[in-house]
C-alpha cells in the first residue's frame, strides 16, 4: 500500500510513522516539507502537486492547527488548516479514489450532560477550534471519497506538548497545583491512535466502502483534568521523579478559576462501541498507556 502521511512530527504524526511502516511504502512530511513534497497544508498547489506525484492509495492527515486558545484570535489560520485543506484532501483522494484518514475532536460537541458522545449526537462546537474542526469533517463527509474519520480527545505522548508533561513540569516547580475538576474526558496516547489507525487501514485498504465514516477514539474510563494530574503524579513519585509537588498537593478548582480565550466543553466522553464493534477492538483504560509514557518519559 502506498500511504502519504502528513503532520509527521505532531503527537500523532510521530507515533503513526511508526505504525503505518509495515502497512507499505509511506512517504511521511511534515509543516516544513516542502518543494517537490509538500507537506504545508496551507499550499494549495504544492500539496495537490505532491499527492498527483506521488498518487497514494492511502492519505492519512494528522497534520492540524491545534492551538486552541490562539485559534480565537486567528480563526483564518485555524479554517485554512483544519477545514479548506481538509476539504482539499477529500477532492484529490476522490481523483484517485485512495482512502483519507482524518482526525477530529471531541471538541465538535457542547460539552452538556454526563453521557459520552456518540458520533450520530449533534454537533455543538464552542470555540473556534471546534467549528473549524467540524468544518474539516463535514467537507470529508459530503466529498464522496473513502474516509476514516476518528474524532479523539485529550491525547498526549512522550513526544509533544501535553498535560501529562506539563503536570510533571509544574509539580517540579512548585509546591502546590491547582486542576480544573468539572471537565470530564479520557486522556488517549498518541500510539493508540496510531496502532488502531493501522488496523483500520489494513481492514479498509483493500478498495472497500464497507466501515467508512466516522468513529470516536478513546482509551477506555473517565476521569477530570484534577485526577490525571494526580494519578500522574502518584506514578512519578512511583517511579522517583524528584517532585515538589505530590498528588496530595493538588487542588480542585471549577472551570471558572482558569479563563481561558477559548470555552472549553465540560463534557469530553467519547462513545467509542462503533469503532470496537466495526473493527473488533479492545481500548485499554487509560491509566495503562499514561503509566507507559510516564515511564518512558522518566526514564530519559
Ligand atoms: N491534542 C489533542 O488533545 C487533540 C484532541 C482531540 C483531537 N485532536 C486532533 O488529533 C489530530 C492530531 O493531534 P496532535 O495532538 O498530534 O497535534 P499536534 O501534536 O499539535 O501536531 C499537529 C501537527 O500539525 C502541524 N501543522 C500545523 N499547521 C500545519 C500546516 N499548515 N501544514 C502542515 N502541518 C501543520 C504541526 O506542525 P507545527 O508544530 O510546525 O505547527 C504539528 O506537527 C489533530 O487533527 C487534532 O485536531 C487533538
Amino acid at each position: 500500500v502506498k500511504i502519504l502521511l502528513l503532520g509527521k512530527d505532531g503527537q500523532v504524526g510521530w507515533e503513526l510513522q511508526r505504525a503505518l511502516a509495515p502497512l507499505g511504502e509511506v512517504l511521511a512530511l511534515g509543516h516544513a516539507s516542502a518543494g517537490e513534497d509538500c507537506g504545508d497544508l496551507t499550499d494549495t498547489v504544492g500539496l495537490a502537486r505532491t499527492v498527483k506525484r506521488f498518487n497514494p492509495e492511502v492519505i492519512v492527515n494528522a497534520a492540524a492547527y491545534t492551538a486552541v486558545d490562539n485559534a480565537e484570535s486567528e480563526e483564518r489560520l485555524a479554517f485554512e488548516v483544519n477545514a479548506e485543506a481538509a476539504a482539499l484532501l477529500a477532492r484529490l483522494a476522490a481523483e484517485r479514489d485512495a482512502l483519507l484518514v482524518h482526525y477530529s475532536t471531541d471538541y465538535v460537541f457542547d460539552g452538556s450532560g454526563q453521557a459520552p458522545w456518540r458520533e450520530t449526537d449533534p454537533v455543538g462546537p464552542r470555540n473556534v477550534y471546534g467549528r473549524s474542526k467540524l468544518q474539516g469533517e463535514q467537507a470529508i463527509q459530503t466529498s464522496g471519497c473513502r474516509h476514516l474519520i476518528f474524532r479523539t480527545s485529550w491525547i498526549y505522548a512522550a513526544r509533544g506538548a501535553n498535560f501529562t508533561k506539563t503536570v510533571l513540569r509544574l509539580a517540579a516547580e512548585r509546591d502546590t497545583l491547582t486542576m480544573i475538576d468539572d471537565q470530564k474526558g479520557v486522556p488517549t496516547g498518541a500510539d493508540l491512535i496510531a496502532d488502531t489507525t493501522a488496523l483500520a487501514i489494513r481492514q479498509l485498504a483493500s478498495g472497500s466502502r464497507a466501515h467508512c465514516g466516522i468513529y470516536h477514539l478513546a482509551a477506555a474510563g473517565e476521569t477530570s483534568w484534577y485526577d490525571y494530574a494526580r494519578h500522574v503524579l502518584r506514578q512519578a513519585q512511583a517511579l522517583g521523579a524528584p517532585l515538589k509537588a505530590t498528588d496530595l498537593a493538588v487542588q480542585p478548582v471549577p472551570s471558572s478559576a482558569f479563563p481561558l480565550a477559548a470555552v472549553r466543553p465540560l463534557n469530553s466522553r467519547l462513545n467509542t462501541s462503533k469503532l470496537r464493534d466495526t473493527f473488533d477492538l479492545v481500548m485499554p483504560p487509560w491509566q495503562a498507556g499514561v503509566d507507559r509514557v510516564l515511564t518512558e518519559i522518566l526514564s530519559k
